[in-house]
């Protein structure tokens, strides 16, 4: 896969616009987040790998497509994360989810790890991380560190909108981590927001301030 890919699709352009409106209701950002985590679902699975089966139609047997059955672990990096979980766990429903959650020290400005939690295994399986917002890229690039050290090798990254600022830290620490978003904006603002954003996906999608 290309280090970044931008889907430009009608309904995923469409949606994010109503997402980025400032009046649009938590209940309503929350169901198109469900419904774009799909569609971005839809383009990061794209080149998994196939195999045949030998399948009974009701006219004759053939040898149809289906997943080779690699293995799948969706790791939500908290808390947005979790706004894009359920939607990929509907077209994916045997992917294993682990968690990454960090915070900020506000004294040295990096990622603290509070929570980690995930499948075993993770050597053997496609690892995809989700997280709605790529801002500055330092919790993600902390949280793509720890899935490494826990031994995955074949991680992509799924988000809803990135800051070029946030792609190209990512690209500089992880190069071998293709990213799957849906916009590229303008950049940061001098607090770390996305511009022209969404403002801040967890509050928008929990409904708090
Ligand atoms: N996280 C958010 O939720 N929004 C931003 O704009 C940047 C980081």
């Amino acid at each position: 896969m290309e280090h970044l890919t931008v889907v430009r699709h009608p309904l995923v352009q469409h949606k994010l616009t109503l997402m980025r409106e400032k009046d649009t209701s938590t209940a309503v950002f929350r169901q198109l987040l469900r419904e774009i985590s799909q569609l971005l679902a839809y383009e990061i699975t794209r080149e998994l790998p196939m195999t045949t089966k030998t399948i009974e139609t009701p006219i004759q047997t053939m040898d149809a497509p289906t997943l080779a059955g690699r293995k799948l672990a969706l790791v939500s990096i908290l808390r947005a994360g979790n706004g894009l979980l359920d939607g990929i766990l509907e077209l994916v429903p045997s992917a294993r989810v682990g968690f990454v959650g960090l915070y900020r020290d506000e004294e040295t400005l990096k990622p603290v790890q509070y929570y980690y939690k995930a499948p075993e295994l993770l050597s053997e399986r496609l690892v995809i991380a989700v997280d709605p917002m790529l801002a500055t890229g330092n919790s993600s690039v902390a949280a793509i560190d720890l899935l490494k050290e826990q031994g995955a090798t074949d991680i992509r990254f799924l988000c809803l909108l990135a800051a070029p600022e946030g792609v190209a830290r990512m690209k500089e620490a992880h190069p071998d981590v293709p990213i799957v978003t849906a916009a590229v904006d303008t950049q940061l603002d001098e607090n770390g927001y996305i511009v022209p954003g969404l403002g801040d996906a967890g509050d928008r999608m929990f409904g708090t301030k």
